[in-house]
């Protein structure tokens, strides 16, 4: 059937990207958001983005399905851009169904995204091992995400729309060349058993999502595309080498989704009130000592995959002006502002000189604002402080966090 471009009314998507390096939060406004879309979609990645999620009052890292994926009125996409481990994606859907939910209906996953197989993960884990011992470890999550994406590009990935068939072939080509490279050995036997075993539960739900999406948009249902990872871990704009292997901007979501580009409506950058990082790269703003320690903890900044205390510092604003021009960001949310609650003095990286960060500093508010929910309640001082960034930026800033909780959100 051939599908009529541009049926729908232009702007219905609403992307939330990330605009540092993950971890911004970005989970809360997506459960804010998604009681009002019909369809949730990931675009990219992997199993090594990571996001809690309370299923039956019990905290669960969740990797591959989105975050919105307890609205139980909405469809769920995983996108052609993904690379999927199928025996997490396994995991995950079981821990639904032990708390009543069964997702898999309205389990929509792409019958060309790819396969991440666990000899992916071994590759991950040689591969980092070896850059390690030169100082040159990225700190990848190990998920095999680099590798599986090295497979798609070099054209021997191998993608979802095989699920059922017998792949013993496939791998076994693979096994001596990594087994020789690497020393790594493909259990071929065990993967293709995992595979019969996931296809039993997912086969069904695989199928045409670029189809999927274009006649959701021209039955005028919305679809909000929930970013994984975040703009400085794009592939190309991000701080190469020390990236993700996908692309993690707007643009790469649309192109993992098979949308055209007019079907964005709103873009909103999710940005900390400061900065983590996890794994190695620059992070020109990074605060060793007492004030870094004080932000991890107030801020629980621990990685949900990996558990690794996550690198804490200052926002640094032509990050954010970067991450707003690459993604066209129509608006903004600042999450965690309660977490700088007890800092005297908060910075603001506003420029770069001799490999030096240049700051703004801006007088604390050294009161609680977590859970406060209006604008006109924040303290004068932390009014001062989003203004600045929404001045800098030239990016209205709509949505502050305050707190864990899901009305701990102020909407202007
Ligand atoms: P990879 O994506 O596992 O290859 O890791 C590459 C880099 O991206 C490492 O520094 C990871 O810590 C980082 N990374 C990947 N996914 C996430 C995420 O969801 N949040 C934060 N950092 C991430």
């Amino acid at each position: 059937m051939l599908m009529k471009a541009n049926s729908a009314a232009v702007g219905d998507c609403t992307a939330v990207i990330g605009t540092q390096w993950g971890d911004e939060g970005k989970g809360k406004i997506i459960d804010m958001l998604a009681a009002e879309y019909d369809v949730i979609a990931r675009a990219c990645g992997g199993a090594n983005a990571g996001h809690t999620i309370v299923v039956a009052e019990k905290k669960h890292v969740f990797r591959l399905l989105p975050s919105g994926c307890l609205h139980e009125h909405a469809q769920i996409v995983l996108g052609s851009g993904m690379v999927i481990h199928l025996p997490t994606l396994i995991e995950e859907i079981d821990l639904l169904r032990q708390a009543g939910i069964d997702i898999v209906p309205r389990l929509k996953i792409s019958h060309e995204a790819h396969i991440l197989f666990d000899f992916h993960k071994l590759l991950d884990a040689a591969n980092e091992d070896h850059r390690a011992k030169t100082g040159k470890g990225i700190g990848t999550t190990r998920r095999g995400i680099g590798p599986a994406y090295c497979d798609k590009a070099a054209r021997i990935g191998i993608r979802m729309e095989r699920i059922s068939e017998n792949l013993a072939e496939d791998l076994s080509a693979r096994k001596d060349t990594l087994q020789r490279a690497y020393g790594i050995t493909i259990d071929v036997d065990a993967e293709c058993r995992c595979i019969e075993e996931s296809a039993k539960i997912v086969a069904s739900s695989v199928t045409d999502t670029v189809a999927f999406l274009s006649a959701m948009r021209s039955s005028r249902k919305h679809i909000l595309i929930e970013g994984a990872q975040a703009t400085l871990l794009d592939i190309d704009h991000g701080t190469y080498p020390y990236v993700t292997s996908s692309s993690t901007t707007v643009a790469g979501a649309l192109q993992g989704l098979g949308l055209p580009p007019q079907c964005i409506g709103e873009v909103i950058g999710v940005a900390k009130a400061y900065c983590t990082r996890v794994g190695a790269g620059d992070f020109l703003t990074e605060v060793q000592g007492e004030t870094g320690e004080r932000l991890r903890e107030r801020g629980g900044e621990y990685g949900s995959v990996t558990k690794r205390p996550r690198r804490c510092g200052w926002l640094f604003l032509p990050d954010l002006q970067r991450s707003a021009m690459i993604n066209g960001c129509t608006c903004l949310n600042i999450t965690k502002l309660d977490v700088l609650d007890t800092e005297e003095v908060i910075r603001i990286g506003v420029g770069e000189s001799q490999g030096k960060a240049v700051y703004k500093d801006f007088a604390g508010w050294m009161c609680s604002t977590a859970g406060v929910a209006s604008y006109e309640r924040l303290p004068k001082n932390a009014q001062v402080l989003i203004e600045c960034i929404e001045m800098e930026t030239g990016v209205p800033i709509r949505y502050i966090g305050t707190g864990q909780g899901r009305g701990e959100m102020i909407i202007r």
